[in-house]
């Protein structure tokens, strides 16, 4: 397979939509649609009253009608939810989801996938976060059920999944590890998924690409010798990229903003890369025409793209928020914080500092601190041996009752919470309360005024696609 030369990154919360992902498909690159939290997505979209009808439209297309009736009967509001009223909560997934929790996981995944390829031959990948297992392998069922090209998966070593995606391409049974904080014996606890305990008669799915993202040479040497044929490209993502970052290797220094160092030891050799012989991709400050011709000439098929997609008309990101943002890319005023907390996965997590988002202290002070989502919690080894859920954002004294400690707690946002306010679903508390924002980004931010035409303060993801391939 020859793929394309770029691939639009995976954004979550849903900021790499459908329409995004379907507008960079269509123009003949790899579009990527985000698998996390996609089931509370679909539940607040179909309480949204599912504006245009998209998501309905995609469930008509499943191949199991009976499991949408149910979820359109639980979820669906003919005229959307009175705004000022709260959204209603789904089950958070734990270690063993119910039948109706993993039917919704399936759905969810499967709308994404369907619109993204929806009108075009293009190539359309999921990207999904390793350090979030319960969802992980009902989503990949449905996404696979949808045709999805490409599973793409971040923020951890993925060894697991190629044997996940070559069961479920057979309607096998599989199985997943969930660490467990504490455990006495040090082991997983294995996490079990059967599709024929979802349905009477299995779906056909459709066998997709496996890349993970990885940030080194040796972690990709691993994925590799590990999976062996299961791996079919790589993506390797540097420091400076969007989202989530792995941690500096060694012990981490921090500069005098508090932010962790990366050295000369957390460079990639790309030589040793191309050397692996599969085809790859550079994401991270690589977006631009120059960078890919770099990246090529490196041996790589291309780059993955994050940022400058993020803010495009057809991310999933509110309006007024990528305005903000673009205004402050023009001005040059923009302010990247590389926030070694505030992600409850301990991962550095870069924070785009904007007015009203918790990337404001007095804003992150003020907020109390809630969590009923939970998709970025941890399994613990309860005293009684069995197993517990935590969240180092969730309030503080549960979290000790739970054996978490005060320097873990401290400084920790609810990005599930914030995340879900990107796009445009805030949950709505007591009082009238809205849950705030909190953006990421990449460093690489300066192109959007090479991309914003004169007179203009948006873009569309075909102009980036037009830069990026210096058209
Ligand atoms: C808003 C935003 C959210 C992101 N979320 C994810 C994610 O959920 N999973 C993931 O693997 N990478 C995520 N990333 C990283 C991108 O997929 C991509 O690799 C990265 O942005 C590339 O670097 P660039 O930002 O310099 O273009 C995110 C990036 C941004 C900007």
């Amino acid at each position: 397979m020859i793929f394309p030369q770029i691939i639009q990154g995976g954004m979550g919360i849903s900021v790499s939509s459908w329409q995004l992902a379907n507008a960079v498909a269509t123009r003949g690159q790899i579009g990527v649609v985000s698998g996390t939290a996609i089931d509370l997505v679909l539940v607040r979209s179909l309480q949204n009253g599912d504006p245009g009808g998209h998501r309905r439209r995609a469930m008509a297309a499943f191949p199991r009608q009976e499991v949408v009736e149910r979820i359109l009967e639980k979820y669906f509001i003919a005229d959307g939810k009175e705004p000022e009223k709260a959204y209603s909560n789904k089950t958070m997934v734990g270690e063993a989801p119910s039948i109706e929790l993993q039917e919704l996981l399936i759905v969810a995944n499967f709308v994404e996938v369907y619109l993204a390829k929806e009108g075009h031959n293009g190539l359309v990948g999921i990207n999904f976060l390793h350090k979030i297992q319960t969802p992980m392998m009902p989503s990949i069922y449905g996404a696979m059920l949808a045709g999805v090209d490409v599973i793409i998966v971040g923020a951890g070593i993925p060894l697991e999944i190629p044997k996940i995606i070559d069961g479920l391409s057979r309607n096998e049974a599989v199985e997943f590890s969930l660490p467990v904080k504490g455990a006495t014996d040090g082991a997983p606890f294995k996490m079990q998924f059967d599709p024929n305990l979802v349905f009477d008669d299995c779906p056909e799915p459709h066998t997709p690409y496996f890349f993970p993202i990885v940030s080194s040479v040796t972690l990709a040497n691993l994925m590799v010798k590990k999976c062996g044929e299961g791996v079919n490209g790589l993506i390797i993502e540097g420091p400076t990229a969007g989202g989530h970052n792995a941690p500096p290797r060694g012990k981490t220094q921090y500069n005098e903003r508090g932010e962790p160092v990366y050295g000369k030891r957390d460079e990639v050799d790309f030589e040793k890369i191309r050397d692996i012989g599969l085809p790859f991709f550079i994401a991270g400050s690589f977006a631009s025409h120059e960078k890919l011709e770099e990246a090529k000439a490196m041996g790589a098929t291309g780059i993955q793209v994050g940022s400058l997609f993020a803010f495009s008309d057809e991310s999933g990101l509110t309006a007024e928020i990528k305005l903000d943002a673009v205004r402050h890319c023009l001005a040059g005023t923009e302010s990247i914080f590389r926030d070694p907390v505030a992600s409850p996965t301990g991962f550095p997590f870069q924070v785009l500092s904007l007015p009203d988002t918790l990337s404001e202290q007095d804003v992150y002070e003020d907020r109390k601190r809630i969590c009923d989502l939970g998709y970025l919690r941890e399994a613990y080894q309860k005293e009684d041996g069995s197993l517990g859920w935590r969240c180092a954002s969730e309030p503080l004294p549960a979290f000790l009752r739970k054996g978490g400690t005060e320097e873990d707690a401290k400084g920790r946002k609810c990005l599930c919470n914030s995340l879900m306010a990107n796009i445009g679903m805030p949950q709505r508390r007591k009082g009238g309360v809205e849950e705030l924002p909190l953006l990421t980004s990449g460093y690489n931010l300066t192109a959007i005024k090479e991309i914003v035409k004169p007179g203009k303060e948006t873009y569309s993801a075909s102009e980036v696609v037009d830069f990026l391939l210096g058209e």
